[in-house]
């Protein structure tokens, strides 16, 4: 089971499981388990879980006093991507009982992507008006430990937004690596 590492940081921290999956009493690789929703998922720690339940739920509060993200970390292969790309929809539907009008931004953070790419890209999403009911943009930023430590930076200054929910994955935490936390 992945290991839960809480760290003072200006995001909740959410790890999910690592390697191998038991499920329902049975050994089953990660090639033969497909989760359908954020239920599905296998987490490496019950705050984890219970931190998405609240997000979907509204309980805790995005974007909130600064708060506007959720960080996902785990090594490689243990569901961050797959539950990144579910939980657009679900907190919509916890927030408004409906689905999203408007697809959420998946964005595969790349070596070379600089700063000034990341301040632009984000500032022109989170500029436009959502057609969501929430009135809120959802972004996905995969692999945010991909960026160099100066569009690290570019992108802590632009995650203060009340229009926006980002959602980011990293296998690497080290603060020396992602400067957000
Ligand atoms: N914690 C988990 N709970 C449920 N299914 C999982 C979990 N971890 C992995 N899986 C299964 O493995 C598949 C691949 O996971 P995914 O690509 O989302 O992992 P990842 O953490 O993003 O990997 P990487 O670090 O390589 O990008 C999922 O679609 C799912 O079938
Ligand atoms: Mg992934």
């Amino acid at each position: 089971m992945g290991k839960w590492a809480a760290r003072g940081c200006s995001l909740p921290c959410l790890s999910v499981v690592q390697n191998d999956i038991i499920f329902k009493g049975t050994f089953m690789t990660t090639n033969n388990y497909t989760p359908q929703n954020p239920y599905e998922i296998i987490y490496g720690n019950e705050e984890s879980f219970h931190r998405i339940d609240e997000i979907i739920c509204g309980t805790e509060k995005l974007p909130d006093d600064g708060k506007c993200g959720i960080l996902l970390y785990g090594a490689f292969g243990t569901g961050k991507t797959t539950l990144a790309k579910m939980l657009p929809e679900c907190i919509e539907m916890g927030r408004t009982n409906g689905g999203l009008n408007m697809p959420e931004k998946f964005i595969g953070c790349q070596q070379g992507f600089n700063g000034p790419q990341v301040t632009t890209l984000l500032d022109k999403i989170t500029s436009t008006v959502s057609l969501n009911v929430s009135g809120l943009h959802y972004v996905i930023l995969d692999e945010v430990d991909n960026l160099s430590k100066q569009a690290q930076q570019s992108l802590k200054s632009v995650l203060n937004t009340k229009r926006a929910i980002f959602i980011l994955t990293t296998n690497n935490i080290s603060p020396a690596r992602l400067l957000l936390i």
